[in-house]
């Protein structure tokens, strides 16, 4: 069968580990999907950084955008990150060109999901977001797909990695926030501006697509409540740990009387819950479905390998001709966002 060309805008954490994941799984992924995944083009801000992968034979295009337009092209990656400009620019426009487009954009996604869902079913093209929540755990497969046949009542979990991997190092050696926010960052698992991690913003966007995915809803990022962490010292963690509990940040979504309720902060775990002892850049996810039960996922939620194992299963889909409504339900008929006001309900 034909190779599946794909072009990838954005060679950072993310792009790079996708193209080396590709070059180092090439025949496995063929063997798999039936066909090869050949990168034929790329784009980046930087032409001759090291990408620690050879790219030297690989169209190069100065904007990114024109990879939707590249005859060689048949599935865009969106690696570039933000909620607007060229990222959406070029989403848009792969999408008009009947492209498919891999992306892991939450951000995007929090603020346009809608509007892109639509745009894409309504050109009956793909648009495969798996890296975007959770990182390497396939959360999106599982609640849109392994979860279809169930009415989910709750969702919540550990969403971002870089908070949960601060309050682990924080309260396992003392350190400070500033200087284990720098370790994050250094190690790729933060996001370009890291106030999108420790206010609480990136698990926000992430709990709002899982939230449209589970309740076949809008999305409705505007409506959660937010907080961050930090105001969080390390002294916190250690008496939270003496009245046994450990603080977490996590992202919750459940069914009220009111509506849906969705809301990001700092929670105390008891210690004897599962997903008090995710620890570090582990990201974890709990969904709450009538007919199956209890389902919890955890794995990496950030990095390059991880994100890139997510990246490039939406590709072998796509490689294989899989298909599944973009949010789980055809986005034309998803029921408006509708987010209880908070303060009525608790009980997560
Ligand atoms: P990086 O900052 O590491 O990489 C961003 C890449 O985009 C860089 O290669 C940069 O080029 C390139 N770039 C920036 N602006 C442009 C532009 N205008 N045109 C073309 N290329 C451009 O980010 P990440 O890889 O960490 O994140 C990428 C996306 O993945 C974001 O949406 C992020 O939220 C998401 N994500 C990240 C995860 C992670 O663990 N890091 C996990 C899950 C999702 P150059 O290298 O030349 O500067
Ligand atoms: N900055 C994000 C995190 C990347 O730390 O979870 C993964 O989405």
């Amino acid at each position: 069968a034909a190779p599946l060309r794909i072009g990838i805008a954005g060679l950072g954490t993310v792009g790079g580990g996708v193209a080396k994941l590709l070059e180092q799984q090439g025949d496995l992924l063929a063997a798999r999907c039936g066909r090869r995944i050949q990168v034929t083009a790329i784009s980046a801000r930087s032409r001759g950084k090291d990408r620690g992968v050879d790219l030297s034979a690989v169209r190069w295009h100065e904007d990114a955008r024109a990879l939707a337009a590249d005859p060689e092209v048949d599935v865009v990656l969106e690696l570039i990150g933000g909620s607007d400009g060229v990222a959406k620019e070029l989403i848009e426009q792969a999408i008009k060109a009947g492209k498919p487009v891999v992306t892991a954009n939450k951000a995007l996604l929090a603020l346009h999901g809608t509007a892109l869902a639509k745009a894409a079913e309504q050109a009956g093209v793909i648009l495969a977001y798996e890296a975007a929540v959770a990182g390497g755990i396939p959360v999106i497969k599982a609640l849109r797909e392994g979860l279809a046949a169930n009415d989910v009542r709750r969702v919540y979990g550990i969403l971002n990695g870089t908070c949960n991997y601060i309050l682990s190092t924080m309260r396992e050696s003392g350190r400070e926030f500033a200087d284990v926010l720098a370790d994050a960052q250094k190690m790729g698992y933060a996001e370009a501006d890291p106030s999108f991690d420790v206010d609480g913003i990136d698990a926000a966007h992430k709990l709002a697509i899982l939230t449209s995915v589970a309740f076949g809803r809008e999305l409705d990022f505007q409506g959660i409540h937010v907080e961050g962490i930090r105001h969080i010292s390390a002294l916190d963690l250690q008496f939270a740990e003496q009245l046994g509990y450990r603080i977490k940040l996590l992202g919750i979504a459940g069914r009220t009387d009111h509506g849906i309720e969705q809301r990001v902060h700092p929670c105390m775990i008891p210690l004897d819950a599962p997903i008090a002892h995710v620890e570090g850049v582990f990201n974890a996810v709990f969904a709450e479905g009538d007919s199956v039960g209890n389902v919890l996922l955890t794995g990496r939620g950030a990095g390059a390998g991880p994100t890139a194992s997510a990246v490039v299963a939406d590709l072998m889909d796509i490689a294989r001709g899989h298909h599944a409504p973009v949010l789980g339900i055809p986005a034309e008929r998803l029921a408006p966002g509708e987010t209880a006001p908070m303060g009525r309900h608790r009980g997560a």
